[in-house]
């Protein structure tokens, strides 16, 4: 039996977060500018002391593993990572990407068991998806995403709400749910990295949307697991629409989630930099790391940070 992890305020941490590099092809607006310096990649934890790390945080009691990045097919020894973690008893195995090189990599995270797809979707109109990722990968990446529901992988989109940038698509993206069975999740952009400053402009809170929907559909309140990020409705017409509210509803109260860099830092938030380095740490000193940084974890919103969301792992 595996044992569980509890932080000191009672909550059950059971899911890892991996950024496998810092590294990403995409420049979205609202996450990294155009001159973005990434860290050097000679600071890397190779792929099997990444994947030793993982295995001594899941014989500790982590079950869910979610690979993040920049963009974790950026990293070059993925399919090493990938299996090294997909050959580890987890409960759930999933990942968090741009699309761009989501197609070609199916099979492999087939394989390995690694079906939670989640695929960063800002906007249903190609000029505009483009002068937000500044990149021309629309179809590219639309295209990856259905071939992933194709194949039957449980894949959902993640849409940040930008004001002025797409918010006047949120009728499209409930059509493009219920047309092609996959859930849309809204997120509340979060004052993080050097474009926070942008914040109080774009910032759309989830309230002034579900106030938007209602008017037009009746929303059902889907049912979800007691430390899931986002709260999520179903339409009349078959669309299932969620809502990551970070900052108007934080969920810290019931967060299961701690963070392993890329670097080998294990991280005990989101928005804290506080946490523990895991490089040369025998495992017989995990349990006590463990203790350490889930007491570190914050028990309620951070408004911002200025480390940019890419170095954290999104
Ligand atoms: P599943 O529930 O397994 O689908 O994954 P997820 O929602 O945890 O992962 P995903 O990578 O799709 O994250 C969606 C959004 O939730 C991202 O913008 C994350 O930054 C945000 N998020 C994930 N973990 C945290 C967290 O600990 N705190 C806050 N405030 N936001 C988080
Ligand atoms: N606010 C909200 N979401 C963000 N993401 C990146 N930066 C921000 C931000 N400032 C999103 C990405 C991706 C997820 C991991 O985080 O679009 O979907
Ligand atoms: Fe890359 Fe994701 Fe940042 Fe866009 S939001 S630049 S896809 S890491």
């Amino acid at each position: 039996l595996l044992p569980v992890l509890t932080d000191p305020h009672g909550r059950r941490i059971r899911k890892l977060r991996v950024q496998l590099t810092d590294v990403c092809n995409f420049r979205c607006t609202y996450c990294m500018p155009l001159s973005v310096r990434f860290q050097p990649s000679a600071t890397l934890v190779p792929p099997d002391e990444l994947v030793a790390m993982v295995a001594g945080l899941v014989g500790e009691g982590v079950t869910q593993v979610r690979l993040t990045g920049g963009e974790p097919f950026s990293r070059r020894e993925f399919q090493e990572i990938a299996e090294g973690v997909g050959a580890l008893p987890l409960q759930k195995y999933g990942l968090t990407t741009n699309g761009h090189r989501l197609a070609e990599h199916l099979p492999l995270l087939d394989a390995v068991g690694c079906r939670h797809v989640n695929v960063s979707l800002d906007s249903l109109r190609a000029e505009r998806f483009e002068a937000i990722t500044r990149t021309p990968f629309f179809d590219r990446v639309v295209g990856a995403l259905l071939e992933a529901k194709a194949a039957g992988f449980p894949v959902k989109v993640n849409c940040v709400l930008i004001r002025g940038a797409n918010d006047d698509e949120v009728e499209d993206f409930l059509a493009f749910s219920a047309r092609h069975g996959i859930p849309v999740r809204f997120l509340e952009y979060m004052k993080i990295g050097p474009q926070r400053g942008e914040h109080d402009r774009l910032f759309v809170s989830a309230g002034e949307i579900i106030d938007r929907l209602r008017q037009r559909h009746a929303l059902v309140p889907v049912g979800a697991e007691p430390d899931a990020t986002a709260f999520s409705f179903r339409t009349d017409d078959g669309a299932e629409v969620g809502f990551i509210a970070s900052e108007s509803r934080p969920f810290c109260a019931t967060c299961s989630r701690l963070r392993l860099t890329a670097r080998g830092h294990l991280r005990a938030c989101l928005m804290s930099e506080d946490g523990r380095d895991l490089r040369g740490v025998p495992p017989e000193h995990y349990a006590a790391v463990l203790t350490d940084v889930m007491a570190m974890k914050p028990t309620g919103r951070i408004e911002e940070i200025a480390q940019p969301m890419h170095e954290i792992g999104g």
